[in-house]
Parts: structure tokens; sequence; C-alpha cells
């Protein structure tokens, strides 16, 4: 997804980002300093349980400081099904301490059950809340989930027996009690039609939607955006949690990220960092992991350009700046694509044609629900310090851009075949190169795979 230069330096910061960095005047929705401003990253604990000790934590927690996210959001389920999780957490605490990252527990309520297991939930927490990597606000632990509107606060704050600062993904926040809450996430990172599905003629709920919603709830405490940069999951009957479908997700990511430059929220969490199953990683593949039934469409689909992506971008949301471009340090181009146009038939060797369990509604036959809402399109973000020509050619497809200094989206497309990209200043290529990844006129793996490449 990333081309490296091979001409160019990475040239030092000037004195104008400086300026840039100041406290911004603009009465934002954050009512903050700009200092206050953290982006947090939910880790799936869930399939990280082949982890021998904190040191295999290391490269996560690097890379992401590196990046400039502040904590890792421990996604965990209930020991009954993942008895690896204190194991893993405890590793996650010290590597965390080791590397100068903070870390916070996300209790993932589609395993903890809301109405009876608030005390247990506080003493999870007590478990890890006075290790030095935890993440405290104002003094107190910081905790969040992943749905869990029914919790007993009041329950799970006494168990915890110390201040908490409870930040959950309420899903409904509209009816809440906001006194017993200090702040929320919320997780639609993704266009929808209100019914945790692709938006439909007519039934559209915007990610800036859900702000509102969140924002409106929260009566000026402070409000954790996500941003993500796509949805797919095509889980067939091979595993008990079937489930097969997509969000518009095309641009997400370059268009979340300068929205959260003019929304300036108080936090943000990236969903995801290691949810391959849902392909809206950011990780490497090489994060360590096992599978769970991801492969099919994770396999040789990384998603590194995205993390790159997001580095100047999160040094302009810390700054409190409305533009990322003078915080591009690097010149790159990043780009992403599908491997096969969404209309090729598959149908005699996918996954997902036989019956599976649709309690939960989320299994689909065939291409994933949502499926036509994909464009077949090669995806380029363009982050120059100067303006260039940038050359793209997928397949047949040839386009020739003119970007100016700063971060510009592109797309082109989709055509069968080999995918380049090169970018000219001044008649000399600055940046050039070819994907390692065709796109083809058939089924990658034999599956309908909606999961972007890129590297
Ligand atoms: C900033 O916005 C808040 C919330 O809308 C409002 O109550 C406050 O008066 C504003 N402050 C200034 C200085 O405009
Ligand atoms: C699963 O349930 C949803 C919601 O009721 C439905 O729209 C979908 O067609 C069902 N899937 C299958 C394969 O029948």
């Amino acid at each position: 997804m990333k081309i490296t230069p091979f001409a160019l330096g990475i040239i030092a910061s000037t004195l104008s980002s400086l300026v840039d960095a100041l406290p911004n005047p603009i009465n934002d929705t954050s009512q903050t300093q700009s200092s206050d401003r953290m982006v947090f990253a939910h880790f799936m604990i869930g399939i990280v349980s082949n982890r021998k000790s904190a040191a295999d934590f290391d490269s996560d927690m690097k890379r992401a400081k590196s990046l400039g996210i502040d904590a890792f959001a421990l996604n965990i389920g209930v020991d009954r099904v993942d008895p690896f999780t204190d194991t893993q957490l405890e590793f996650a605490y010290q590597s965390a301490a080791n590397n100068d990252m903070k870390v916070f527990i996300s209790f993932d309520f589609n395993w903890w059950r809301e109405s009876s297991e608030a005390t247990q939930v506080g003493q999870k927490l007590a478990r890890f809340a006075s290790k030095p990597a935890q993440l405290m606000m104002d003094g107190k632990v910081f905790v969040s989930s992943f749905a869990g509107d029914g919790v007993d606060v009041n329950a799970l704050r006494a168990a915890a027996g110390r201040p908490i600062y409870w930040a959950p993904n309420y899903h409904n926040p509209q009816n809440l009690d906001i006194s017993k809450v200090d702040a929320l996430l919320n997780w639609m990172g993704w266009p929808n039609d209100g019914n945790n599905k692709a938006p439909k003629p007519g039934r559209l709920v915007t990610v800036q939607d859900g702000d509102r919603m969140y924002m409106n709830a929260l009566k000026g405490k402070p409000y954790i955006a996500p941003v993500s940069p796509w949805f797919f999951t095509h889980f067939g009957p091979e595993v008990p949690y079937s489930k097969n479908w997509v969000f518009p997700s095309d641009n997400l990511w370059y268009d979340r990220w300068n929205e959260m430059l003019s929304l300036k929220p108080r936090f943000i969490e990236v969903v995801t960092w290691n949810d391959y199953g849902e392909a809206h990683y950011i990780a490497p593949l090489s994060s360590p992991h096992t599978d769970d039934g991801s492969s099919k469409w994770v396999n040789d689909m990384p998603h590194n350009g995205w993390m790159e992506m997001a580095r100047p971008y999160i040094a302009a949301y810390k700054a409190g700046a409305s533009s990322v471009n003078e915080y591009i340090k690097e010149e790159q181009l990043i780009y992403w694509y599908r491997p096969a146009p969404h209309g090729v038939n598959c149908d005699a060797t996918d996954t997902c044609m036989v019956p599976a369990d649709n309690s939960t509604g989320n299994y689909f036959n065939g291409r994933p629900n949502g499926w036509e809402t994909m464009e077949d399109a090669v995806f380029v973000v363009s982050m120059l310090k100067a303006p260039a020509t940038i050359q793209i050619t997928s397949g047949n497809n040839q386009r020739v851009f003119e970007a100016k200094a700063g971060a510009f989206s592109f797309k082109v497309p989709m055509g069968i075949g080999k995918q380049s990209f090169a970018v000219v200043r001044d008649g000399k290529m600055i940046l050039a190169g070819t994907s390692p990844k065709d796109i083809i006129d058939g089924c990658v793996c034999g599956i309908y795979n909606f999961n972007p490449f890129g590297t």
C-alpha cells in the first residue's frame, strides 16, 4: 500500500508546524486543551492465545507508540470461553510497561452477561487496575466496553474497589443516565442502515449521524470517536459465529481522518488494531495471532499502508490542527483495492453457500450482504510536501492526476491485471512501484473476498 521513496529523504519539520501546534482557538467540541487528546486502538485479546511471553506483545506496543497511539483497548471475553485471558492480559500489561505504552480493559458484552456479571467485571478490573501500564484518567482507572448498556454500573464500581473512569460503548446512548458514565465510545465507524448492516435505499445512518447522537447524549462529557478503515466478514458454518456482510468502506479511512481534524473529539479509537475477522485491522499480519477462521480472506492481504497514513493525521489531531499538511514528514503514496471485482461469481466454491446458524441474523449466503455498496475502484492517497503528478495504472485503465501538497485522495476504475503507481515532479519520477498483487477476474482462494490488499 505504501510506496517507499527512492529519491527522497525525510525533510525536517518547519517552523510553521510549531505554530500549528499551539492550542486551537476554535471553540471545538472537545472543550479541552489539545494536549488532552488521546488515540486508542482496539486490540482483540481473544485471538492472541498463542503468545508465550510479554515479549510477544513488544512489536505491537512499539509500533503503536511510534504511530502516536497512546493506549490499547484490550478487548476481552470471558474465562469460561477464553481461559487464556488473564495470562495474556498479564503479558500485555507487562509489555506496555516495558515499552512506555498504556493499556486498559474493554469488556466485550457479547460474552459478559450485562444483567448478572457486573461484579465479575469489577473484580477482573481490580486484578489489573494497579499495574503500572494501566491508563489513568483524572486519577481514575480507565475502562471501556463493547456494548453493555444494561450493566449495573454501581455494582461494577463497587467491585472494582477504586475510582474508575467508565467509558463504555453503550449502543443506545440516547436512553442513558449520563451521570453514570465518564465518557462514551461509539463503535459504529461505518455508514450503516441503523440495523448493523450496510445502508439500503432510504435507510442511511452516516458515521456523522452517530457522532451527533453520542455527543448529544454526552452533554459535554468526553466522546471517543471511532475511526475505522473497513468492514468485511465472511464466516460460514465452519465456526459457531457465522456472519457475512460488509459496510461501505471504500475511501472511509481518508475521509474519516479528515473529519477528525474538524470534529476534534477528546478521544479517538482506531477500530481496530488486530480484528482480522472483520477486516478492519491496521496491524501487520506478522502480529502474532491464532486463526479464528478469517485466514481465508486475510492471508496475503496486508493493510500496512493504512497504518502509515494514520501517522501524520494522529500528529495533526493531537496538535489541534485542522489540516494534516504540515504533519506530512515523509512523502508517500498509499493505495488499496479489493483483489477482484464485486460481480465475479464464486458460488461454486464459496464457503458461505451452505446453511449456517443465523440466530443473529448476520449470516447471508454467497456474496457478503451489502456487497453492491463497494465500488470497483483502486483508491490512492497522496501525501506530498509539494505538488506532483500522480500516475495510476490499474490493468488497462490509466489515469493521471495533479496532486497538490498535502493529503489528497484519488480513485481509478478497477482493471484486471497489474497495479502500478508513480509520482512525477519536475520531470523526475520520485516514487514508483508495481503492487505485488494483481487484480483477478476470479475468486481469490475460491471465496468472495472483499478484504482489500496493500503493503
Ligand atoms: C463554546 O461552545 C459551548 C457549547 O456549545 C458553549 O456553551 C460556549 O458558550 C461556547 N464558548 C464560546 C467562548 O463561544
Ligand atoms: C439471516 O437472517 C437475516 C435477518 O433475518 C435475513 O435477512 C437473512 O436472509 C438470513 N440469512 C439466510 C442465509 O437465510
